[in-house]
């Protein structure tokens, strides 16, 4: 029997620290428990899955049922001499998959080190940084289906990845649970130290292995980023925009020290986080809800913030990029 919590607050149950009830919480350690709930609730409630909380913002009580995959396990299932095929259970946290990986020697997501969440969301949103995004290495991603109880499995291609994109935040947006997903380790990796510091950050550390890339990044990341344990946040709020080359061009004129990285020959991605700083929000705050000042793209929770009063931020924000660059910002973390 899977035990079902009555009025449980979910600060501890997402980064951003905000603190709201949910009617009904249960977390499933197994397929069948996961099952069993759908099967003996799914009539009554509306459903809700969360992984590490890592990427959702509340903005009130939720009147149903959230449930949390704890499915565990690491199992290496296929291991050939260039690729190693792992598969993780959805309740794995992402990092402890990282560290396992570094220490087992197997490369692909040490760049990828450090994200808070479990590794069944990093699909969800297709989680990236530092030039490397999960879908590079994702081989499958199995899952339940929510309405029809029956299970099913994505090969990478199926999956529709896309920048903080793929077919689980459109297409199957909330009838799903992902259960396991299934990674293509590298014996051999080429490792990938390109972006910004990251190779400067190496240097100084004075060896080039999957370690140091892991550490780097570690130290990086911890620079720039608030630890959701201090002060409550969801990393990136905004999606980094893609717009037009042209109008890029346009902007540049206007702003010569406009960073700019091209993804094709018409289309070209801005960061938020600099548009955000150049509209003067770096380090503000507004009663309990403020932008990180060491990175303008974060929002943060000073103290007892509410969902609304991150929301209320976030379209200040929202206006302000729009009226400065004529640029709409999305938001990158899923409201609820
Ligand atoms: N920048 C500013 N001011 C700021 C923040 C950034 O001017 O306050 C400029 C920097 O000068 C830099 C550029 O923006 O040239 C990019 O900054 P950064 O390397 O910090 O990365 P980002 O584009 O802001 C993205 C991801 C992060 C990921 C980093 C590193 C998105 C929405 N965010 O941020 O992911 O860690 O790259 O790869 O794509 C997350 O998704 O939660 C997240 C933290």
């Amino acid at each position: 029997m899977v035990l079902i919590r009555r009025d449980l607050s979910l600060k501890r149950f997402n980064t951003f620290g905000i603190d709201v009830k949910a009617s009904y919480f249960a977390r499933a350690e197994s397929i069948e428990e996961i099952v069993e709930l759908l099967e003996d609730h799914r009539h009554y409630f509306p459903f809700y899955v969360i992984g590490g909380g890592s990427n959702i913002l509340f903005t009130k009580n939720f009147g149903g049922l959230i449930l949390q995959p704890a499915i565990k396990g690491i199992n290496i299932i296929d291991n050939g001499p260039e690729h190693c095929i792992v598969e993780t259970g959805a309740g794995e946290n992402w990092d402890d998959f990282v560290r396992w990986a570094v220490e087992n020697n197997l490369g692909g997501i040490e760049n990828l080190s450090f994200i808070p969440g479990s590794t069944g969301s990093s699909p969800i949103q297709n989680i990236g940084a530092y030039g490397v995004e999960v879908k590079d290495v994702i081989e499958r991603v199995n899952y339940l289906d929510l309405e029809t109880l029956q299970f099913f499995s994505l090969s990478n291609s199926e999956c529709d990845f896309g920048y903080r994109s793929s077919i689980f935040k459109n297409k199957l947006k909330n009838r799903v649970i992902i259960t396991s997903v299934v990674f293509k380790l590298l014996h051999h990796p080429v490792l990938n130290t390109a972006y910004g510091n990251l190779q400067e950050e190496i240097n100084r550390m004075g060896r080039a292995d999957l370690c140091t890339v892991r550490n780097a990044v570690i130290s990086i990341r911890k620079l720039k980023l608030p630890d959701p344990e201090l002060t409550g946040n969801a990393g990136s709020f905004f999606k980094n925009p893609v717009i037009d080359a042209g109008s890029a061009r346009e902007l540049k004129e206007r702003y010569h020290n406009m960073p700019v990285f091209p993804v094709s020959d018409d289309r070209t991605k801005i960061p938020a986080g600099w548009l955000i700083e150049q509209c003067g929000w770096k380090g503000k705050r507004f009663g309990n809800a403020g932008v990180h000042d060491k990175q303008a793209l974060v929002l943060i929770n000073c103290g007892n913030a509410s969902g609304i009063e991150i929301m209320d931020l976030a379209l200040k924000i929202k206006d302000s990029v729009f009226s400065q660059f004529g640029i709409k910002l999305e938001t990158e973390v899923n409201i609820l």
